[in-house]
């Protein structure tokens, strides 16, 4: 008989919880998604997020254990809660959840960092990261390369220095007026685009690190200043630089760890075909195997969760399940 780890994510607007063996495959998931509350406010609005969980937790528990009739007391070995990083207010309903279910139960609680779930999503459903590796990690709330050895030992490469990956796309998409959270939107209009705007390209060939602010201000600068544009050649012209940008880094990251046997490419923004193709020229260039989360894994959901819960709990690290609003990848 499997057994299961009940993994729980609520550190930002979506509220979705999961039902993992310890191979990576997924028994059951829900998820309630706010992007029709957050649409009225162009983005996460932390109060209404946190008041959001707490009215979707306990019935999206509940649908887990109904529809995947699992024996809490026989399969469910423990339960994975993301304590950070995120909005604490959102935290807090999951982590309270898991606390209570776990006094109830009488099953371990483990205290899970975000990161690392993103990180266990390119292993859900049976795939295997190759260590070393080099992991680009695009979310929301997260821009970041580090390097992965066989022990585990996390060296940061380089990150940005303002805005991450993904808050990019979101602010090109209130510019544009594109419904929250705007990445796949952008991704399908650049597709119909033509990527003829010449936005920069910042930190290109100067270091490891980010910086997607000085793009964000030249697409709005040539918004206000165009009498009409093309939204699909913005979108285009947006891409076209975000691409290049992430080649320029990948290359000088692949570069500088040639040990490396795999790149790993986590996160929200992982979703994009464009950044997946892309990911697949840079693991062919260099010799490496690509993991990717499969694509419904990309963006935050409770199975990564749980399967990042398993790694604590085969190794009998108790973090304590209480809301960290930053906590960096190489902490449990
Ligand atoms: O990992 P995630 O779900 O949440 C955080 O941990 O932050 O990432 C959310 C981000 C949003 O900014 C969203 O616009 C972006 O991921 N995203 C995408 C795509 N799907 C989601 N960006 C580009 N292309 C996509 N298809
Ligand atoms: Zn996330």
């Amino acid at each position: 008989m499997d057994k299961y780890l009940l993994g729980i994510e609520t550190s930002c607007d979506d509220t979705s919880v999961a039902l993992v063996n310890e191979a990576g495959d997924i028994k059951q998931h829900v998820k309630v998604s706010q992007d029709h509350l957050l649409n009225q406010y162009g983005g996460v609005y932390p109060e209404f997020a946190s008041r959001a969980h707490v009215a979707s937790i306990i019935p999206v528990i509940d649908k887990v254990l109904t529809q995947s009739q699992v024996d809490i007391e026989q399969d469910i070995v423990g339960i994975a809660v993301t304590r950070g990083p995120g909005l604490v207010g959102s935290l807090m309903i999951g982590t309270t959840t898991a606390n209570t279910l776990g006094v109830l139960w009488n099953k371990p609680v483990y205290g899970v960092n975000h990161l690392k779930g993103h990180l266990k999503s390119a292993e859900l459903e049976g795939a295997q990261i190759d260590y070393p590796a080099i992991v680009l990690l695009v979310s929301g709330g997260h821009t970041f390369i580090c390097y992965i050895d066989e022990a585990d030992n996390i060296t940061m490469v380089g990150q940005t220095r303002d805005d991450s990956l993904g808050e990019a796309y979101d602010k090109l998409g209130r510019m544009l007026g594109l419904p929250f959270p705007a990445g796949p939107k952008i991704d399908q209009l650049a597709l119909q685009g033509t990527p003829n705007i010449p936005f920069p390209r910042p930190l290109i060939n100067k270091g490891h690190d980010f910086s997607f602010s000085g793009l964000k201000s030249a697409v709005s600068r040539y918004i206000d200043g165009a009498e009409s544009y093309d939204a699909a050649d913005i979108c285009a012209s947006f891409v076209a630089s975000v691409l290049d940008i992430l080649d320029n880094k990948l290359n000088s990251a692949l570069t500088a760890y040639p040990a490396a046997q795999s790149l790993v490419i986590v996160g929200g923004v992982a979703a994009s075909q464009q950044v997946r193709e892309l990911g697949a020229q840079m693991a062919d260039q260099y010799q490496v195997t690509l993991k990717l989360p499969p694509l419904r894994w990309a963006t935050d959901n409770g199975a990564m969760i749980a399967l990042a819960g398993w790694d604590y709990h085969r190794n009998a690290i108790h973090t304590k399940a209480i809301p960290k609003a930053r906590i960096p990848i190489d902490e449990y």
